[in-house]
């Protein structure tokens, strides 16, 4: 196959960053297509961990052309930080590596400030938990058609004249939570200084991947966050501002949906929110501590300590259906280990009935309790495992009852954070 889309298909945090890494192998050019710096993806090759935000996750490997693509929102004074810390660690950016869509709109200061006033004035029921990170603001701009955008940056005037048409929206705004307004000046002039630093990377994104897409490079679309916080098919409103499901990465990048040929969804054995919102199997007691603790679920953005639970096949069945998943990469297998027996979430009782998905209205969701088959778990460890063989059978029945549950097979099965420690079954590349 040639381009691969993958996406989370859960709350985020599934472990994309490491199996977009471990296949940008085989790929030329990694986009991410939606979603900013509220990312958080963790990759260790040979013990050295990168901590990525606004990177695409393949900038690692090195030899390959990264893509940020118009889906996504970017905050151009954390990726030049971003760029100079991922370069100490020895890893080559450049115009010739990094490519950022002129038509991608910037975050700027006031969607952080806006973001967090919002979120501190928030009463109890209403706080989302974002990253505070501008991203809501910035797609309401977006939008609103008031963003300032890449190609914006390379002339003067126009600048001026979107960062006035900005400030008419956000000085009221500011002024009803008691921000003062917006200095003008200081604004223009960070913009300016930035410009010359984003400017080089920016170019006709859609372009090279139509001219590279029929010269026969392979593409992998890198997607962020998870199909739940998607805006419309997500726990809203307690999601992220982007269509985070795979049919984003046609929008977010300028290629049609013919073009894509494979979509890797990303699950976690278990499941972890960080953030509000409803999860109906979260684990409020020493099973959700330990699976806290194993798999070390603490956010990389904000050091929040995610929520944990349960497996939920009847949420991922619903996440792959939306997102046509081919296949999916299972991940952090070994968190399970020494579980003597493990959960899993098959539907909800909803007043006497069994639905097999969650329904939208949040008072029904509130009612929803889950239907859970039992498994037995196993002592052995699987961390590290390379190969199917290496697998306890009580490990294998499991993944094979997640298969058969959400109705989609494994491609991929990862064992530990590191890089090489990642069993394949089939090749989301191959033809
Ligand atoms: P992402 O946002 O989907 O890229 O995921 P994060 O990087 O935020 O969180 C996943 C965490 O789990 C990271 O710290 C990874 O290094 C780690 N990880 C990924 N795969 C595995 C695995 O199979 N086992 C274990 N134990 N950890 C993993
Ligand atoms: P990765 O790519 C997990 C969550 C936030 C909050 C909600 C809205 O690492 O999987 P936002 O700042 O986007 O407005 O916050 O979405 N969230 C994530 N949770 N992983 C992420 O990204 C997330 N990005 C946003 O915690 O609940
Ligand atoms: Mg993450």
């Amino acid at each position: 196959m040639a381009n691969v889309v993958v996406v989370g298909a859960q709350w985020g945090d599934e472990g994309k960053g490491k199996i977009v890494d471990w296949l940008s192998e085989r790929a030329d050019i990694i986009a991410r297509f939606q979603g900013g710096h509220n990312a958080g993806h963790t990759l260790v090759i040979n013990n050295q961990v990168y901590k990525l935000n606004a990177l695409p996750s393949g900038v690692v490997r090195g030899g390959k052309l990264s893509v940020i693509g118009n889906g996504v929102v970017l905050d151009p004074w954390h990726l030049v930080n971003e760029i100079a810390k991922i370069r100490e660690q020895g890893v080559d950016i450049s115009p010739e590596t990094l490519m950022i869509a002129e038509n991608t709109p910037l975050i700027l200061p006031i969607h952080g400030e806006l973001d967090r006033a919002r979120e501190e004035a928030a009463s109890k029921g209403t706080k989302i938990g974002t990253t505070g990170r501008g991203i809501g603001p910035a797609y309401e701009d977006k939008v609103g058609r008031r963003s300032i955008r890449v190609a914006d940056l390379a002339d003067e005037a126009t600048l001026e004249a979107r960062v006035d048409r900005a400030l008419q929206h956000h000085d009221p705004l500011r002024k009803g939570l008691g921000i003062e307004p917006v200095d003008r000046e200081r604004l223009l002039n960070d913009l300016k200084a930035i410009a010359k630093e984003i400017l080089p990377y920016a170019g006709p994104v859609w372009k090279v991947l139509n001219e590279q897409r029929k010269a026969g490079k392979r593409i992998l679309f890198e997607g962020a966050q998870g199909a739940l916080l998607d805006i419309d098919f997500g726990t809203y409103p307690f999601v992220t501002s982007s269509n985070v499901i795979a049919g984003q990465a046609a929008t977010g990048v300028g290629i049609g949906p013919t073009s894509i040929d494979y979509v890797l969804g990303i699950v976690k054995a278990y499941t972890t929110r960080v953030g509000e919102g409803p999860f109906p199997t979260e684990l409020l007691d020493e099973d959700g501590n330990r699976l806290g603790t194993r798999g070390h679920e603490f956010g990389t953005v904000t050091g929040r300590k995610r929520r944990c639970g349960w497996f939920d096949a009847a949420l991922v069945r619903q996440t792959c259906a939306t997102s046509g998943v081919t296949g999916i990469a299972f991940t952090k297998l070994d968190v399970l280990d020494g579980f003597e027996t493990l959960k899993i979430c098959v539907g909800y009782e909803l007043d006497g009935e069994v639905l097999d998905y969650l329904p939208f209205a949040a008072e029904d969701q509130a009612r929803c309790t889950p239907v859970y088959e039992e498994m037995p778990g196993w002592s052995e460890s699987t961390e590290g495992a390379r190969s199917w063989n290496d697998l306890p059978a009580n490990a294998v029945k499991y993944v094979k009852r997640v298969e058969e549950l959400i109705d989609c097979p494994v491609a991929l099965l990862s064992t530990s954070p590191e890089r090489d420690d990642t069993i394949l079954v089939t090749d989301p590349f191959a033809d």
